[in-house]
């Protein structure tokens, strides 16, 4: 159910009867104030300064036109011309019973698209760090909650599997197999790294070995394939269990490495020089872009094959927004990746759009985020400076959020009950601590705020949820007996009714926006209104049996509303805590 839909509908119908053109928008929004209804409609003001008309006359003739028969039982016209409209409790509780009678809380099936979400993309042979955790964990939401409204997602992990690092990544595994007899110790990626790297700083004879295995490498030498395969695998073995630590919904059939578009490179240079799109420049080959000036004012220039006849991550992104529309058929791309690279993709993707290899009907979004910061304000960072090392942080999550539950709840022996809850506070902590945030900014990581138990963290919402699904334990209620029809006849029923039906509105923006701290504020606000409701208006002691059944009803929906909405976060609920 989708109120604010079915309002606009309703609304623009009466404004087209008015005499609006059928491209005028009702401008329906939630309100914010309950004084105000509990839909707004403000597309009358700008529809009259079109029509030339007293904005609040436009208002009453619309009023009068608008048919919301079982939908509301008031619309008030305020200030200069806004349409207030209040619910009819009736309609409300009757779209409670059927949320609870469908599986999918009653939301409207979806046409489904195709939607290929870009997400997490760690480099190989080096450990995934806090930089790829906000993509890992943003990207993982918007999956489960476009797969929710029924879409078709492809997840495509774009790792960093290719480029002339792996000339020394593939000269140093070998030296380290020749040295341990074939035994390979990967488990320290970001350690190999550095050594690799020495090597070929420090030693000419292995230098010219690794440069060697480079141009071997691109040649489809079967050895060096075998190497870089070994590296690849080993990595993303690594990278998998941080996934499943995390309850990402990745799996290793969703890697789609930028080794997968090599073979449409030398292909695209052609085909974008032949479109005279791409020109020599001092042997290599550039895209002038009049979109993006340099310093001097001039068109900046867009490397696509190096002198050396290299190709660079942005000529694979081209290649990439290519399959991904042509091979894939994405109706919308959606890329979780730092606000740095920004400019990085808008070129590539001016560049695709111009060679015609995605048509403007698909989308190609750039959902950024911010980075992570310190408690000093500075870039989250070790004690020595180094990079955090996400399953680092992991673990220690574990540990604060064990201390911080057999603190609180030193009854709780059951060993795997206890370890399922430690787990799901510590990695939920983390991983809400982030989705609740605005995207776009830089956030602060401070582990006090996200393990405590108040505020729009994730044990509030854990606990929050325990305590609803305790009701229906405690009295032992088999929810199959709640046959009577919800009626609603308390102020607080009616607003914990309303906002629980906006669930869909939410994912709908959550699904559009890729805005997952959306879900999180709207969460936040029924575990609120909750708690309202539950305090003031007596459940199991209810006055009659209908408000009784009705209040049963209305904790079920709040259940099962807060588990599939953390669900469509990746966030674990439990039902003891
Ligand atoms: N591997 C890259 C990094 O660690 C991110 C890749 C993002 N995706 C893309 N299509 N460029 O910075």
């Amino acid at each position: 159910m989708n109120i604010q839909s079915l309002l606009s509908e309703k609304v623009s119908q009466a404004l087209i009867a008015a005499g609006a053109s059928a491209d005028s928008e009702a401008q329906v929004r939630q309100s914010a104030k309950a004084q105000f209804g509990d839909y707004q409609a403000n597309g009358v003001m700008s529809v009259a300064k079109k029509l030339g008309m007293p904005p609040r006359q436009l208002a009453e003739k619309v009023v009068e036109l608008l048919d919301l028969n079982g939908i509301a039982n008031k619309v008030e016209i305020a200030g200069p011309g806004f349409i207030n409209i209040f619910l009819d409790p009736a309609f409300v509780g009757a779209h409670v019973d059927s949320a609870l009678n469908d599986e999918k809380l009653g939301i409207t099936p979806v046409e489904p698209q195709t939607i290929v979400i870009d997400y997490s993309a760690p480099n190989v042979a080096k450990e995934m760090h806090v930089g790829h955790i906000r993509s890992t964990i943003i990207g993982d939401a918007a999956v489960r909650t476009n797969e929710f409204l029924g879409h078709k997602v492809i997840r495509a992990n774009h790792v960093g599997d290719w480029g002339t690092q792996f000339g020394m990544l593939i000269a140093y595994l070998e030296k380290v197999q020749n040295e341990n007899a074939g035994d390979m110790n990967l488990a320290d990626l970001e350690e190999f790294y550095r050594a690799a790297k020495k090597n070929y700083d420090e030693d000419e004879a292995f230098a010219e070995r690794a440069r060697g295995y480079v141009v071997k490498l691109q040649g489809g030498d079967e050895y060096c394939l075998q190497m870089w395969r070994k590296l690849v695998d080993v990595t993303m073995k690594q990278n998998q269990l941080t996934y499943n630590r995390l309850n990402v919904t990745l799996t290793e059939d969703d890697v789609m490495g930028e080794s997968l578009y090599n073979n449409m490179l030398p292909g695209i240079v052609s085909d974008l020089q032949a479109k005279g799109l791409a020109v020599d420049s001092e042997g290599a080959v550039v895209v002038y872009l009049d979109e993006y000036k340099n310093k001097d004012g001039d068109p900046m220039g867009v490397i696509i094959r190096k002198k050396d006849g290299g190709y660079l991550y942005t000529t694979t992104d081209i290649a990439c927004a290519k399959y991904r529309y042509e091979t894939l058929g994405a109706d919308r791309v959606l890329y979780y990746i730092d606000s740095r690279q920004h400019q990085h993709l808008m070129q590539a993707w001016t560049i695709a759009r111009k060679a015609g290899y995605v048509p403007d009907s698909v989308a190609l979004e750039h959902h950024m985020f911010g980075m992570m910061l310190g408690k000093d304000g500075k870039p989250f960072k070790t004690r020595s400076g180094g990079t955090v090392k996400l399953s680092d942080l992991l673990d220690e999550a574990i540990d604060r959020a064990r201390k911080l539950i057999t603190e609180k709840n030193p009854e709780m022996k059951d060993a795997a009950e206890l370890e399922k809850l430690v787990n799901a506070v510590g990695i939920g902590a983390i991983k809400y601590a982030d989705l609740s945030k605005s995207r776009t900014t830089d956030y602060v990581f401070d582990w006090d705020n996200m393990l405590a138990f108040e505020g729009n963290t994730a044990p509030y919402m854990q606990y929050a949820y325990t305590r609803v699904a305790s009701i229906f334990k405690r009295a032992e209620i088999d929810v199959n007996s709640l046959t009577q029809p919800v009626v609603l006849s308390e102020e607080r029923e009616a607003a914990l009714a309303t906002r629980l039906l906006q669930f869909e509105e939410v994912l709908t923006v959550v699904a559009r926006e890729g805005t997952p701290h959306t879900m999180c504020a709207y969460l936040y606000d029924v575990a609120g209104l909750f708690s309202s409701f539950y305090e003031h208006c007596p459940i199991l002691n209810a006055e009659d049996e209908t408000s009784r059944n009705s209040r049963l009803k209305l904790a079920l929906l709040t259940q099962r509303t807060l588990k599939t909405g953390l669900d469509t976060l990746g966030i674990e609920t439990v039902e003891r805590m």
